[in-house]
């Protein structure tokens, strides 16, 4: 029915099967650091116009593909989409970031929320997924992504990006059974947004949970893991008898490798503060791990930045189950040749991690 692909290494590394080389992608691959894309951007008029038409995200999300030998390619959207079609209001205001015109607080806002149907409210993601795999035509693995429902949660009652999380914490501490009904309901948007992507042609999915790491352990398992567990638990990881990777990004959640290595995700991915050879020898053979070179590395002279990648497949060590990429997204003034160096740098090195 569709096209088998052409190169499955990313896919195969997150299942732990034999691979020649390690896979390389980056968070934000792309975006703004890209001349090319910022063009489309400002033909696009504003960043939701470009998520909103397929045939502009399709184009930006094959961009650093023409460029870079990478080994899958995501969606370009965004994690906040959901929260829009719930009825929110999203707008990005230059130079802040994400705003919602209507957050929510209260039990009637909370209890009021549509789960949003991905193929009528979402429709431009099934869309821009379905031009997506017919451009790549097999090329490498298509990503889908979600936010996790409490990183979703965090953007919803707060109503923009936060540093102190007063209200959402505020909401934990006072009324957590409001905020569990309001994951809940995040749990099943998000389980049927990751169905539709994936019936839609997406080979794997990653779960962003950017906001995890601000929680306490038994915060974390209670309000953030139990829900991104949720969503997973409402999918249905196949397409075609081929099986779909599940990947969790939990921002800051180092500490916590050995309970999520349990919660049914087939891959972890790691931020930079993180040493991925001890991640390894915690989770053992139970998940794949998908990291983690410090965004910064890539403003470093590229010896020094070549030197970071090769400490990182040699921490890692030999054997299946690494997909490499960086501890967070790419920051827009990066200078596109590092992102090449650093690219090339592991498909140089990795393949001594691979033989026999
Ligand atoms: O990785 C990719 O290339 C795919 C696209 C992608 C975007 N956002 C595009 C984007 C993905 C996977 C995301 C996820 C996302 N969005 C997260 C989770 C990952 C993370 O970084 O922790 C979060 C927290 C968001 C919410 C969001 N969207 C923020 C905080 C911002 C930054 C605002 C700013 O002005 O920098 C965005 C906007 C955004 N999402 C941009 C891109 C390329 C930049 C917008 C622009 O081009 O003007």
């Amino acid at each position: 029915m569709t096209a088998p692909l052409k190169n499955d290494c990313f896919i195969r590394a997150l299942l732990r099967q034999p691979v020649d080389r390690t896979p390389v992608w980056m968070m934000r691959q792309a975006g703004r650091y890209l001349p090319e894309y910022r063009r489309v951007r400002q033909q696009a008029g504003s960043f939701m116009n470009l998520c909103t038409s397929p045939e502009l995200a399709c184009e930006v999300t094959l961009q650093p593909l023409e460029r870079y030998r990478l080994d899958a390619a995501i969606l370009f959207s965004d994690i906040l989409t959901i929260p829009d079609a719930m009825g929110l209001g999203l707008e990005f205001v230059e130079g802040e970031g994400p705003q919602f015109r209507h957050p929510v607080r209260t039990a009637e806002e909370i209890q009021r929320l549509p789960v949003p149907d991905p193929e009528e409210s979402l429709r431009y993601v099934p869309d821009a997924v379905r031009l997506i795999r017919r451009e790549l035509a097999g090329r490498v693995p298509l990503i889908g992504f979600s936010g996790s429902p409490w990183t979703l949660a965090t953007y919803m009652v707060e109503g923009r990006s936060s540093r102190e999380f007063r209200k959402i914490k505020g909401l934990m501490y006072e009324q957590p059974q409001l905020l569990h009904s309001l994951l809940a309901k995040l749990s099943e948007a998000v389980s049927v947004y990751l169905q539709a992507q994936i019936a839609a042609g997406v080979d794997a999915v990653m779960v962003f949970d950017t906001w995890g790491g601000v929680l306490s352990p038994l915060q974390y398992r209670q309000f953030s893991l139990q829900y991104a567990q949720q969503a997973l638990s409402g999918i249905s990881l196949e397409r075609d008898e081929q099986k779909i990777p599940a990947i969790l990004f939990t921002k800051g959640g180092g500490q916590w490798l050995e309970t999520m290595a349990a919660s049914g995700y087939d891959a972890l991915g790691l931020d930079w503060t993180t040493d991925i050879g001890e991640a390894r020898a915690l989770v053992g053979d139970r998940v794949a791990l998908q990291g983690n070179l410090d965004p910064q590395a890539l403003y470093a002279p590229i010896p020094a930045l070549r030197e970071e990648v090769r400490l990182i497949l040699e921490s890692f060590g030999s054997g299946s189950g690494h997909v490499f990429n960086l501890g967070h997204g790419v920051w827009p003034d990066v200078n596109p040749d590092h992102v090449g160096a650093m690219i090339e740098a592991v498909h140089e090195f990795s393949p001594a991690f691979h033989q026999g």
